[in-house]
């Protein structure tokens, strides 16, 4: 026997959704199908996520992706045993549709519901990859709204062993991208753009690479890459590439090095990337060769879903129940947490 797990994903900019098997007892949840529609480019004209026009667009979205999800696993609405969705940390309208469609639906069928932190689902997506790790970790979480380092022992048992002071990692790269008049979102077109500059280009500062915690500061190197962009000029233009390249540089230096120091401080010997920065390659190969060095295993989401997805809600929800952190409940009325640390979870 085993279960069904429908995960609802609406925290952003993405509608996603996905099936997830859960087999009795405790074998590795599989993902079964998962569909995904992101917003880029409708908030690309405006240069950033506009949170009311993403609300709407996940209303229009999330019933035909359900649908699209549920023939491509040939399952049927009444085959589902629980519903979950992202219950925050994300922008407060997005995140209603998500809960509200998830707890209407529950309630339709008759099944517990569910709401999970978004973070977590980052967290927990490298267990869908082929190469699953095990608990524990060090975990290096960088999204466009979080950038955090972390002790993890098993399902619920984080403990944050720095964070980022003011800009996350994601930001870093989009708000410096702007800057160079690169479209949203910029992290993934800055990287590509860095892929035919020279990365000694520009002298830019690692902030905090020295501060002897595990903390992180990215607002100083955005300010650095403005003033450099400014004294180019109509230089910029041509020198683009070198400029993002320069920025991608200094920006996982201090991602690789503070993940170093957290691996040697935990003494642990395997590190766990998730959230959308963790697609950026040059993060990928630095990383890699840094921990292949020190005997470190490096695990990482399956590159389709380091950025936000329904397959890594459904997954949290499946390991939350298996690990006896939650029991998912018939209570259909919701709230959503906009603010929500991954630390107060249990
Ligand atoms: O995890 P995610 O999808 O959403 C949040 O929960 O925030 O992460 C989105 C962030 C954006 O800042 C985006 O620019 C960045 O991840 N990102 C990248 C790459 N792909 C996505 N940053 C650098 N290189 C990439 N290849
Ligand atoms: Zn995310």
């Amino acid at each position: 026997m085993s279960s069904l797990i429908l995960g609802f994903e609406s925290s952003c900019d993405e509608t996603g959704v996905a099936l997830v098997r859960v087999p009795d007892g405790a074998g590795v949840p599989t993902l079964l199908s998962h569909a995904l529609h992101s917003q880029i480019e409708m908030h690309r004209a405006y240069g950033g996520v506009v949170p009311e026009l993403a609300s709407r667009d996940h209303i229009r979205r999330v019933l035909p992706l359900t649908e699209h999800v549920l023939e491509e696993a040939g399952a049927n609405l009444c085959d589902v045993d629980v519903v979950a969705f992202t219950r925050g940390p994300g922008l407060a309208g997005a995140l209603l549709v998500g809960a509200g469609v998830a707890c209407s639906m529950a309630a339709a069928l008759d099944r517990p519901v569910l709401g999970v932190h978004h973070l977590e689902g980052h967290l927990l997506s490298p267990f869908l990859s082929a190469d699953p790790p095990q608990f524990p970790f060090v975990a290096l979480l960088v999204s466009g709204g979080h950038t955090q380092l972390m002790r993890v022992d098993g399902v619920g048992r984080y403990e944050i062993l720095g964070e980022t002071i003011d800009d996350a990692a994601g930001e870093a790269f989009d708000k410096s991208a702007k800057l160079m008049g690169l479209p949203y979102p910029g992290g993934p077109v800055l990287s590509r753009l860095a892929q035919s500059g020279d990365p000694k280009a520009f002298k830019l500062p690692r902030p905090l690479l020295h501060s002897g915690d595990l903390d992180f500061s990215f607002a100083g190197l955005k300010t650095a890459v403005l003033t450099q962009a400014r004294k180019l000029g109509d230089a910029l233009q041509e020198r683009k590439a070198d400029l993002a390249a320069s920025t991608q540089a200094a920006i996982v230096e201090v991602l690789v090095k503070k993940t170093l120091a957290a691996l040697e401080r935990t003494g642990m010997k395997r590190v766990v990337v998730a959230g959308g920065v963790g697609a950026n390659r040059l993060l990928r190969e630095q990383l890699d060769s840094a921990c292949e060095k020190r005997g470190i295993r490096v695990h990482y989401p399956e590159m389709h879903l380091c950025t936000d997805n329904g397959a890594m809600i459904a997954m949290a929800a499946a390991m939350r129940l298996q690990a006896g952190r939650e029991t998912a409940n018939k209570e259909y009325a919701f709230d959503v947490k906009p603010r929500w640390p991954l630390d107060s979870l249990r």
